[in-house]
């Protein structure tokens, strides 16, 4: 997952924050594998800091498919395997995500495919400066 992950994207993670995800909710994080290679990921979690009011909720830390791959319906089947367990698991009334306002690949599959809605505009969100979305999704029909 991690090399998948230095491969496509500039926010990277060390190994104690994958195994954090994978040991604490393990149901969330998927991989998708071509003859043992891994060639897509998903990490997961529900998020921690839920304000008074807040219902509980699933956050997506971090997607990626190599791009050989891509196209192929994987991040689709990632994110829906994802949502499912966050619904039924962990009775997440929604799930969470943050992505790039310039990453038109991520905005079309979040937005047009799965529904999502953006929330917010965080400024300054990326360690260089750009903002991010906030979107979100609900996840009611899974209930
Ligand atoms: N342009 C426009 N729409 C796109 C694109 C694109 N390049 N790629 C996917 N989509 C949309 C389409 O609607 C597509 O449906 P269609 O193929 O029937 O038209 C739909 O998303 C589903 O596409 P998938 O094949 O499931 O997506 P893929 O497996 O190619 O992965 C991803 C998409 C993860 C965004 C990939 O392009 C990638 O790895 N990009 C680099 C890493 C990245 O940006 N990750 C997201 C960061 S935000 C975060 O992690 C929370």
């Amino acid at each position: 997952m991690q090399a998948c992950n230095l491969q496509n994207l500039p926010e990277n993670y060390t190994l104690k924050y994958y195994l954090y995800h994978a040991l604490t909710w393990p149901q969330l994080s998927y991989v998708a594998e071509e003859d043992g290679k891994i060639v897509g990921y998903i990490l997961a979690k529900m998020e921690e800091d839920v304000t008074d009011g807040d219902e509980p909720h699933g956050h997506v830390t971090s997607i990626s498919v190599l791009r050989s791959y891509r196209r192929l319906g994987l991040a689709k089947r990632l994110m829906i395997q994802s949502q499912e367990a966050m619904a039924t698991v962990y009775k997440a009334s929604y799930v969470s995500l943050h992505v790039r306002k310039s990453n038109r690949a991520a905005l079309g599959l979040y937005r047009d495919t799965l529904g999502f809605t953006q929330k917010d505009t965080e400024k300054g969100y990326y360690a260089d400066g750009e903002d991010a979305y906030a979107m979100r999704l609900s996840l009611k029909h899974f209930a």
